[in-house]
């Protein structure tokens, strides 16, 4: 099974998720947890305006669901400017890119989506125009090619990528600040949750908005899933409350358990133990083993893992940790444990 829309707890968005752009918080004071990123935030518009400047580029790296494109849309709404959306994969030539930037006006901010899967060739028009606000345009053909440069309005770059690892070098020098957001705690979540319940007018008492906030991986685009899911068993299966109860039932029902693991959360734990005697196994080989994407498994499925300590990297590949046994009840025996060299 390869990761399908129907994959409940995937933080990739999914069709049914457009909704959620209403649930979108507008400003810097409606964004909940993220503290230090906010706070970084703060300073750099306030720096911004008081120069009367456009912002600094940004580029914002971290599992999806976490808000990347909330953020970017913030820095938009507090500076006053507007904000042209692509992304790496639509911008296929150096004149894809040249059109968008030639559009731009003084301060807009043009957000790059998947900024790590932007071509060599499109990267190398980002560069001068990141940095210098020109263009380098070639004209003509053979030796009678000169290149013209021409000046671009003062505009800022926001980027956004699940792998920071794949962002280029010399790109990456450009962003003038560089933040990681990261899973939310428990406390955000339920604020998260409880926000969306009122906002859409959703009956939930407390402890069923806690176990809504529990299951959903620290990532606010699930929550708003489950909770949209378990709206729908309550109005279904009880009487339109989300109790804690309710919400136990209507989440296992869906196969998200405690911890916010799916079946596919569960498969690679599994075959990690089971078939590579819990490791070390590399990530593509348990991919292969589980028949899914090798992206899925590094940008959703293992930072989770990592995060709840089931899973160490090693150089030699990916271990389970005895956390990982216990949540699934199986024997942790250190004897059974490959040896490795760490
Ligand atoms: N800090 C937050 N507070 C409240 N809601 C949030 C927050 N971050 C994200 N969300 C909600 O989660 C959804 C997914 O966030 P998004 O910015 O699209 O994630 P990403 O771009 O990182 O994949 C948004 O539609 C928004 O409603
Ligand atoms: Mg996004």
């Amino acid at each position: 099974m390869s990761e399908s829309p129907s994959r409940l707890i995937t933080p990739d968005a999914r069709p049914d998720d457009r909704l959620d752009q209403t649930l979108r918080p507008r400003l810097l004071t409606d964004v909940i947890g993220q503290e230090q990123v906010k706070e970084n935030l703060t300073i750099l518009i306030a720096a911004a305006r008081k120069r009367q400047e456009p912002l600094d580029h940004v580029l914002f790296y971290g599992p999806p669901g976490l808000g990347k494109t909330t953020f970017s849309h913030v820095l938009a709404n507090e500076m006053g400017v507007s904000i042209k959306i692509t992304a790496g994969p639509a911008v296929e030539r150096a004149g894809d890119l040249a059109a968008i930037l030639t559009n731009l006006h003084a301060g807009d901010i043009l957000f790059i989506d998947e900024i790590h899967r932007l071509g060599r060739a499109v990267e190398e028009v980002l560069y001068p125009a990141m940095e210098d606000f020109a263009l380098d345009i070639v004209i003509g053909k053979g030796p009678s090619a000169r290149s013209i440069r021409l000046k671009l309005p003062r505009f800022t770059v926001i980027g956004a990528t699940t792998r920071l690892a794949l962002v280029s070098a010399p790109l990456r020098a450009r962003f003038g600040a560089v933040y990681r957001l990261d899973y939310y705690d428990l406390p955000a979540m339920v604020t998260i949750v409880k926000r969306a319940a009122n906002l859409l007018a959703v009956h939930a008492d407390q402890s069923g908005i806690d176990e809504v906030a529990r299951r959903a991986r620290g990532t606010p685009r699930v929550a708003l899933r489950l909770l949209r899911r378990v709206r729908d068993f309550a109005q279904v299966r009880a009487d339109g409350t989300i109790t804690s109860e309710v919400a136990h039932d209507a989440l296992n029902l869906l196969n998200v358990d405690p911890l916010g693991l799916d079946e596919v959360d569960r498969r690679v734990l599994r075959t990690i133990i089971e078939k590579y005697s819990g490791g070390p196994v590399g990530l593509n080989t348990i991919a292969a083993s589980i028949g899914e994407e090798p992206d899925t498994i590094m940008d959703v499925v293992e930072p989770y893992l990592l995060q709840l300590g089931f899973l160490d990297r090693t150089p030699q590949g990916r271990v389970a940790t005895k956390r990982a046994y216990d949540h699934l009840q199986l024997p942790y025996n250190i004897e059974n444990q490959q040896p490795r060299l760490i």
